[in-house]
């Protein structure tokens, strides 16, 4: 298991409450327009898969507002996992599947999980190196139905660049604790993307310079 622990204190900000849960400033303020992508982009009926779902704050608010999707959030970190658990506790929502424990580096855990009809990963991937997201990307797809689509946001580089005086701190921050981390490049990843079988649709530019891919499989 590739789980990094020693992260900058920037990279997953989350704050303990006393039933366990966990609430993370930055998901709050992204989970509007990442609903509002997910609404517009998603089917209209299926399984969802969340990989890195955090605290569980995303997941709760997808739910609610697409329940026609039955949603399976999962994480590597126990205390996530445990976190998520609390969100549903609180929210009871008939279309959430536990809480499941994934590692979306390791090869092979396509295969376990089955597939589904749409899958999202938020704020993963300048945490982890780019042959482990090779692999989650190849995951990804072998996870999708035939006509199933992705979404993957995240802080990336447009173009080789670093977009921001923020990004490049956090970036170097990134780098400096470990250089296998950091942002990639959205043009290398289109190209990744491509090899592993999923057609880029669209990228959407998000709030605090995040950016959005959709893709689908492409069974041809
Ligand atoms: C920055 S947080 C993002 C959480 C959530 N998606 C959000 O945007 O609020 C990164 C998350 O990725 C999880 N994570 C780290 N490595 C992982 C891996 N290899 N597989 C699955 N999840 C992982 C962490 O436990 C953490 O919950």
């Amino acid at each position: 298991m590739v789980y990094r622990t020693k992260l900058p204190k920037t990279a997953s900000v989350a704050n303990y409450q006393s039933d366990g849960r966990l609430i993370a400033p930055s998901a709050a303020r992204n989970a509007t327009a990442i609903v509002d992508l997910v609404k517009r982009i998603s089917p209209k009926s299926g399984q969802a898969l969340e990989i890195a779902s955090g605290t569980g704050q995303h997941i709760v608010q997808l739910a609610k507002s697409l329940p026609y999707l039955t949603w399976s959030p999962s994480d590597v970190d126990v205390d996530r996992l445990n976190s998520i658990s609390v969100w549903m506790k609180d929210n009871d929502l008939p279309n959430i599947k536990p809480p499941q424990h994934l590692d979306a580096t390791e090869i092979g855990w396509a295969a376990t999980i089955g597939q589904h009809d749409f899958i999202l990963l938020v704020n993963l991937l300048h945490l982890i190196s780019w042959n482990e997201t090779e692999t989650l990307v190849e995951e990804m797809s072998n996870c999708l139905t035939s006509t199933g689509v992705a979404l993957i946001y995240g802080p990336f580089m447009r173009n080789g660049e670093l977009i921001s005086d923020g990004d490049v701190g956090f970036h170097k921050s990134l780098i400096e604790t470990d250089p296998d981390l950091g942002y990639k490049n959205d043009v290398d990843l289109l190209k990744m993307f491509f090899q592993s079988g999923l057609i880029h649709l669209e990228s959407v530019e998000m709030p605090a310079n995040n950016l959005a891919f959709v893709l689908q499989k492409c069974t041809a």
